[in-house]
């Protein structure tokens, strides 16, 4: 394992019971305050992606907005934000996913991914996956090819990988 890898583990705080009893959050934003930590997690990320001929990142509104662009400017592609109902001003398609109460969804601004693009999914977290798989389905049906799904955190007891349509997954810390 990278070595670097323990360093971003132990910028991770984890709190009981928020936000509601039960639940460990995973919360990343004490990862962003150490400037060694945050730049290791691009790094990492960077280093696996620059020479994938990735032409998109798309990034998942809101915590995949703190690790898509920084990596998207390094390597050279495109960002594209994928975000909840009723933010992006342009036509856009939609995605809906299953919450634990009820249903949210991501939407995608027509035109900014286009057939052919290679695209790299980027987000904080995967639990359940539900919320990469809508991302997967809407980079798919404008033609494009989704190359890997990347994120920080994996909580690999809810088997969200198996529902990220045979896509790879690229994780740097697994919680269990
Ligand atoms: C969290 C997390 C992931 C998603 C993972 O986002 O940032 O995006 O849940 O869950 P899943 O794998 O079960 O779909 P959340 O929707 O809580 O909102 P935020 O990123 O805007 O804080
Ligand atoms: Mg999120």
């Amino acid at each position: 394992e990278d070595p670097r890898i323990n360093g971003i583990k132990t910028r991770i705080r984890v709190v009981p019971d928020f936000p509601k009893k039960g639940i460990m959050f995973q919360d990343i934003t004490t990862v962003l305050l150490d400037p060694k930590a945050f730049k290791d997690t691009i790094d990492l990320f960077v280093e696996r992606y620059r020479n994938k001929n990735i032409s998109v990142v798309a990034g998942i509104e809101a915590r995949g907005f703190l690790f898509g662009p920084p990596i998207a400017l390094a390597i050279g592609a495109k960002f594209v934000p994928l975000r909840k109902p009723k933010k992006l001003p342009g036509e856009t398609i939609f995605e809906e996913y299953e919450l634990e109460y009820g249903n949210d969804r991501l939407e995608m601004h027509v035109g900014a991914v286009e057939a052919g693009d290679r695209a790299l999914v980027v987000d904080d977290l995967i639990a359940t996956g539900g919320t990469l798989c809508a991302a997967i389905k809407l980079l798919e049906r404008v033609g494009a090819e989704v190359v890997e799904c990347a994120c920080v955190i994996e909580l690999p007891e809810l088997q969200g990988r198996q529902r990220l349509k045979g896509k790879p997954l690229c994780m740097l810390v697994e919680y269990r």
